[in-house]
């Protein structure tokens, strides 16, 4: 798809629901997978799945997830089975090994998690996309006023390349709130992160996130070490200013 055909489809799209966001996301591409961290974006799975049975959806298996996050993983591949491919990415091991022995497991608190999150995260997720045209997220505006006020329906990925090159980033939560996702897997009976009944609302690794309490944003729960306008790990870079290519 070409700039201005995207253009064009984010307008059309703007105010959408996200299951029909998402149809229009499987309509143009064969070659789309929805990635999932393991939290409430669980509602873009149930939608996709409903969609197109078999739908390729991916995680990115840090090797620091809380075991309720790999406990949630493996429920929701039970409770969807052959509706979806729930393929679990892992980190470069050799890449890995070098890191913890230069700079150990806790080098993020020292300096920063960009390094960590680049070889666990960034490369798995580069190494992905290079197989698709189009990925699917479930990023939304409310969930960091700092870096996600702007996020799109449908954009082009600044920062990440497609198997052809260009390649597409759908974000069909962008305009729904916390509050809606959460009554959608209510209502749906979907499975959730046992997680959230522990007081986290936004979660990732388990050294780098941590419970909110009641008015906090959910975003104070995650790298709280850091500041606020650096909240992205590398898979939304483009979220920040100016964008970094990969
Ligand atoms: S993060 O960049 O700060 O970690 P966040 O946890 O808010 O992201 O999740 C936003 C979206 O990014 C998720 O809905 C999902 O699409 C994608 N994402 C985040 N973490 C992962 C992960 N470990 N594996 C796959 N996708 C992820
Ligand atoms: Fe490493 Fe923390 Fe990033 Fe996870 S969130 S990859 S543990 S820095």
């Amino acid at each position: 798809m070409s700039e201005t055909e995207i253009s064009a489809l984010a307008a059309e799209l703007a105010d959408r629901g996200p299951s029909e966001i998402l149809a229009q996301a499987l309509e143009r591409f064969e070659q789309l997978a929805v990635s999932f961290s393991g939290a409430e974006d669980v509602v873009l799975i149930d939608m996709a799945a409903r969609l197109r049975p078999g739908i390729q959806i991916f995680s990115l298996d840090t090797g620091r997830l809380h075991p309720e996050t790999y406990r949630f993983l493996e429920r929701v591949r039970t409770h969807y089975g052959d509706r979806i491919v729930l393929e679990v990415l892992s980190p470069d091991n050799e890449q890995l090994r070098e890191l913890v022995s230069r700079k150990g497991l806790y080098s993020f608190l020292r300096d920063g998690h960009a390094e960590c999150c680049g070889i666990r995260k960034v490369v798995p997720l580069k190494r992905k996309l290079a197989t698709l045209d189009a990925w699917v997220t479930g990023q939304r505006r409310d969930q960091s006023p700092g870096t996600r006020a702007e996020v799109a329906v449908v954009e082009r990925d600044s920062v990440f390349s497609g198997r052809e090159g260009a390649l597409v980033k759908f974000n069909p939560l962008a305009n729904w709130s916390s509050a809606q996702v959460w009554e959608y897997i209510r209502s749906n009976e979907l499975p959730w992160n046992e997680l959230h009944a522990q007081g986290y609302i936004s979660i990732g690794c388990e050294p780098c996130t941590r419970p909110v309490l009641p008015n906090q944003h959910e975003r104070e729960g995650r790298w709280w070490w850091e500041s606020e306008a650096g909240k992205e790990c590398g898979l939304h870079a483009g979220n920040l200013q100016p964008a970094r290519s990969a």
